[in-house]
Parts: structure tokens; sequence; C-alpha cells
């Protein structure tokens, strides 16, 4: 072992200091569809050139950045003489031909995210978003859902975060005690289909503004899901929400101020059926706020997103649910920093 083992190293401060570089390496890549591109096929350095109209000046810096990131297979050589192809993660997720598509997420990184994260300084100063919101008076999701496509973009890239998790609850959680479902916020309704695809006894409604519901019902015609599940449009603070044995909310309750959690939390308690559970899918930070580093930087980002949004613990969680009505919670992991908070009403 060498002796310097113990000593103090920069080598985290510059991979996370420098950390953009492979980042915006990996989100060009997705934006320029090459993974897309190269799909099951193997392609020379020219023909992705070609293809995707680079110049030669950095064309084998690009792709073999993107090598030694993990996030493309070349074999027979280097530059000329190589061949590039996916590796089996990029052909799974990053692929659009692939049904487990994730890049969705992604791709707003890159024309989103990316530049206002810029404004970190800015928000941590003022507390106010840093996003499309700060250069107009519209409210956030009036100003995602300006176009069809900025709307199918968002719409998108929230699949794109929670498909894995929305499969993993869908095959984890023991359904059997309930028939209807009622997904708030449900967006593509992607958490809809998924449990009627594996727990098909079950009735779903996914619940959103007027804004995404043409798209949400599009998926569930494309995916012949329309016998078990419907849509609803309609506004969760000012419209009534359906009643059914399990209400679930993805990634909304940290959109909002503690007051608006605890509304949309009390008005989920009334809306359940007697024997009925709330389920809430974030990335939940650690109750001690130390470990789940993905958790805490969503925080930040709701900073940058939204006026009042922040993520939250188990714990936090756990005293708002029964100050709303609920009699216990637990938590169960789902994949990677994301796990599924769980409200009882009995
Ligand atoms: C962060 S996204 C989460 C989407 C999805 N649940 C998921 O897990 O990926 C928040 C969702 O809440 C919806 N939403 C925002 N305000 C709403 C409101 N007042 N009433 C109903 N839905 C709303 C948005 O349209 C969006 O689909």
């Amino acid at each position: 072992m060498s002796e310097n083992v113990n000593l103090p190293n920069p080598s985290k401060i510059l991979q996370v200091g420098m950390g953009y570089w492979g980042s915006k390496t990996l989100l060009t890549a997705v934006g320029l569809e090459l993974f897309t591109l190269l799909g099951n096929q193997q392609l020379h350095g020219n023909e992705i050139k070609k293809e995707l109209d680079l110049h030669d000046r950095s064309l084998y810096d690009f792709l073999d950045a993107l090598v030694a990131l993990g996030f493309l297979e070349r074999s027979t050589g280097i530059r000329d003489n190589a061949v590039y192809q996916n590796t089996p993660e990029t052909s799974l997720f990053l692929d659009k031909n692939s049904e487990t598509y994730i890049g969705g997420i992604l791709e707003m990184s890159n024309t989103r995210l990316f530049r206002f994260w810029n404004g970190l300084e800015k928000g941590l100063k003022t507390g106010e978003p840093q996003n499309e919101v700060k250069f107009g008076d519209k409210p956030v999701f009036e100003t995602l859902y300006a176009t069809e496509e900025s709307t199918r973009e968002f719409i998108d890239a929230m699949a794109g975060i929670q498909m894995a998790n929305f499969m993993t609850l869908a095959k984890t959680f023991d359904f059997s005690p309930y028939t209807t479902h009622c997904d708030l916020g449900g967006s593509g309704a992607h958490l809809s289909m998924t449990l009627s695809r594996h727990q098909p006894h079950l009735r779903s409604v996914s619940f959103d503004l007027p804004a995404v519901t043409p798209i949400a019902q599009s998926n569930i015609d494309k995916a012949g899901l329309s016998e078990q599940v419907t849509v609803a449009s309609g506004d969760f603070f000012n419209d009534q929400i359906p009643r059914a044995d399990i209400i679930t909310m993805g990634n909304i309750l940290h959109d909002w101020n503690l007051e608006e959690k605890k509304n949309l939390i009390a008005k989920v308690c009334k809306a359940l059926n007697e024997k009925g559970c709330l389920i809430v899918i974030e990335n939940v930070i650690d109750d001690e706020r130390r470990n789940n580093a993905f958790g805490l930087l969503m925080s930040l980002n709701m900073l940058i997103e939204t006026p009042g949004g922040f993520d939250y613990s188990a714990q936090d969680f756990d005293t708002w649910a029964r100050e709303c009505g609920f009699i216990h919670t637990k938590k169960i992991p789902l994949t990677g920093p994301s796990s599924a908070l769980i409200a009882y009403k009995s």
C-alpha cells in the first residue's frame, strides 16, 4: 500500500469542481443524438462526423472522452482505424428508439438547467428562482407549458428521471389490497401506465393540469391501456381531487413551500378511502442530511426552478403527514437516491 494513502489529496475537489466538463460532454452527445445514431451498430469516426455534422478538429477527443468516461465502446484501433458502439447502458437508456430511454432529463439539463444553474449564487443570495420565471411574470408551470414542444420536453424529462422508480414501486409494493389509484401531477401518465401493466387489477386516474392532458391521453392510447387508465384535468390546489384507495405524488411535494406541501397532504388524506394510503416518490434526503447528495442537490434545483420548493427527509414527511391526519409512515428504497414514503390513513 502506498505511504501517501492517508494524506489529503485534491482529486475529489478537482473531480467535482471540473465535473461539468464530463457532464457537458455527455449532455452534448445526448443532444446530438449520438447514442441513437449508434443504436445497435458500429460506426467509424468519419461516419459519425458526417451524420452529426461535426468538425475534424476535436472529433476523436470527443468520442474518446466518451470512451474514457464509460459511455462508448471502441474497438480495432484508434482514430481513423477505430469503430465505436454503444455500451450496454447507453444502448438501453440513451438510444431514443429504446423503450427504456431516459435521456429526456438529460436533454432538459442540456437545454435549460445547465444555464440556469449559473444563477446559483444569485439564488442563494436572493432566495429567488433562476429559470425562465426570472424574465417573465408567469408561474413556473405556465412558463414550462408555453408551447407544445416545451410541454413535451418537460414531460419526457420527468419520465426519464422517474421511470426506474415507477417500475421498482410497481414490482415491490403490495398493491393487492387496493383497487383504485390516482396519480396527482401524473404528467404523461407514466406512473399510472406502469402500475396498470404490473398490477392489472388497478384502475388508475392520472390527474394533472389541462396543458398535459392531450399528451397523457395520447400516451395511454398508444399503450392500449385506456380501459385501465384515464386522465383527469384540474388544479390540485383549487379543484376536487379524485377519491381513491391509493394516491401517489411523484416529485410533487418538493415543488412547493411548506404551507403548500401541508395543504396538499391534508387534501390527499381527505380524498383517500378509509384504508387508503399516500405514496410519495422523491429523492428523499437522509434524516441526518449528510449522505444523499443527489437529494440535497435536487433541493438546490428546486431553488433554481420554483419560488418556494425544497426537498425533505422521511422524518420531515412523517411530522407533516401526522399533522395532516395520517397515523403512521414508512420509507421504502427505490432506485439510486430515490425512495417512496408511504403514509397510512388507518
Ligand atoms: C415535477 S413534475 C412531476 C411529474 C411526475 N409526477 C413525476 O413523478 O415525474 C410536477 C407535475 O405537477 C403538475 N402540476 C403542477 N401544478 C399543478 C396543479 N396545480 N395541479 C395539478 N398538477 C400540477 C405539473 O404539470 C407536473 O406534471
